[in-house]
């Protein structure tokens, strides 16, 4: 694994005493330092600990939309960039706000990038990065296979309302993945991790060395794999959450991040060019507090859902059932994720099973849910309580048949984000219960 670096930054921590003079320690100063850094865990362990105003363990929430100054000539510094958030000075909250920019650096240290911003949804992550980094006429390598709602942007929102094209593939071809990328034109090769239904493993090390030779920016949608993959330490530029799924774990919030280099996150934030900061996608720093909460244990909860996956997966195909889960030896690419997980997490929390018609799909569901109490029948991942949607007809929906089909999503797949609540062998027993009354109901109908 390449070697990676970390931000590590300590705090001193002062309030402001009534002057705006920058040159003086009686405000905050951040130190940063790098140290190479390749576990996310240690990497979050190592990054800044914010403390509240009032020297409590947690941060204070900055519940401000805007920001005094103490002299007007400060104003002006601060909008021609010459002080900013590094100097704890802050403007307006679409901008940048202390808080969310302290759940930002938790991201940071998650991913092993230098920055990250935190934004109101997973998608508006994706489309903000795409429109910094792509211009009208520019060009996109996706993969075939993502998250519908990623899919339909790229197919149809992008080429009308930007001018910006997408070229799919097969991201498992790595020929047909560089013959697709036109030096000068393409600028982002686009890929999930691990893409949503279908769970094909992305090959981050190579994609992004052959992005690279064409001068081509790998962006990786990481919602699937959190602390499981580490797409930028691997090679890739910029990592984007939907943190609404696992980092979240609580199917209360909607939210996302891009985590990549200080370069490119302060470019979203320009004041006259930035997708960020023009576009507007704000998280609010109640929000971010929530959050930040949460990514603590992360880890933890990441070990539990993906033990669980495994071992559910091992039980399905044992009991003949056709179940996808990159934790297979037989999953096509199984070794590849072995060689890019770090390791102690295991291979994902979300299986899929193959039911093959949408009737048995369903009908398996409605009893897992209605029947046995197994999990929710419901779109989102990463929740405590075990997740299922039939994803031809829900998040995958925006997809044609034939863009399903060169995907490599049937009808009756069902995607299963496995929770953590209730005993292993309780819920399994639920799950056997619910598949013998599917399969009696079928057999009877024969
Ligand atoms: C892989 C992936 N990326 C992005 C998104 C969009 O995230 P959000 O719903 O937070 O906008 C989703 C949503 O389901 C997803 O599954």
């Amino acid at each position: 694994m390449a070697e990676s670096r970390c931000l590590d930054v300590s705090l001193i921590g002062k309030k402001r005493n009534g002057k705006d003079d920058f040159e003086n320690d009686d405000f905050v100063v951040a130190k940063k330092s790098v140290v190479a850094c390749n576990d996310p865990a240690a990497s979050l362990a190592g990054a800044r600990h914010e403390f509240g105003e009032h020297g409590g363990v947690n941060m204070s929430i900055e519940a401000s939309a805007t920001f005094t100054v103490m002299e007007p000539e400060t104003m002006r510094r601060m909008f021609t960039g010459e002080l900013g958030p590094d100097q704890d000075f802050f403007i307006y909250s679409r901008h940048f706000n202390p808080t969310v920019l302290n759940l930002g650096r938790q991201m940071a240290a998650l991913e092993g990038t230098e920055a990250a911003y935190c934004t109101a949804s997973g998608m508006s992550a994706i489309s903000t990065v795409l429109m910094q980094l792509c211009g009208s006429g520019d060009h996109v390598v996706a993969s075939r296979c993502l998250y519908g709602g990623t899919h339909a942007l790229l197919t149809h929102f992008l080429p009308r309302a930007c001018n910006i094209t997408t070229t799919f593939v097969d991201v498992i071809d790595l020929e047909m993945v560089k013959d697709a990328m036109v030096e000068g034109k393409t600028k982002v090769l686009y890929v999930e991790s691990m893409s949503n239904p279908t769970l094909t493993v992305a090959n981050v090390p190579e994609l992004s060395r052959i992005a690279h030779e064409k001068g081509v920016k790998v962006v990786v949608d990481n919602t699937f794999a959190p602390m499981v993959v580490s797409p930028v330490r691997l090679g890739a530029d910029v990592v984007v959450h939907s943190i609404s799924k696992y980092i979240s774990g609580g199917a209360d919030i909607i939210a996302g991040a891009v985590c990549g280099p200080e370069s490119l996150i302060n470019s979203m934030m320009d004041l006259h060019q930035g997708a960020l900061m023009l576009l507007g996608p704000t998280m609010n720093a109640k929000v971010a507090f929530e959050l930040s909460e949460r990514i603590p244990h992360l880890g933890l909860r990441m070990k539990e859902h993906c033990r669980r996956a495994l071992e559910y997966a091992k039980r399905m195909k044992k009991l003949g059932l056709k179940v996808i889960y990159p934790g297979l030896e037989e999953h096509p690419q199984h070794s590849l994720l072995k060689s890019m997980a770090n390791s102690e997490y295991g291979f994902g929390g979300i299986l899929c099973v193959d039911m093959e018609t949408e009737e048995k799909a369903n009908r398996l569901m409605h009893h897992l849910q209605n029947y046995t109490q197994f999990g929710l029948m419901a779109v989102s991942l990463g929740y405590y309580e075990t997740l299922m949607s039939c994803s031809g007809s829900s998040t995958s929906s925006e997809m044609n048949a034939e863009e399903k089909e060169l995907a490599g999503i049937s009808p009756g797949l069902v995607r299963m984000s496995i929770g953590y609540s209730g005993t292993l062998d309780q819920r399994w027993s639920q799950f056997e219960k619910a598949l013998t009354r599917m399969q009696q109901e079928f057999s009877n109908k024969n």
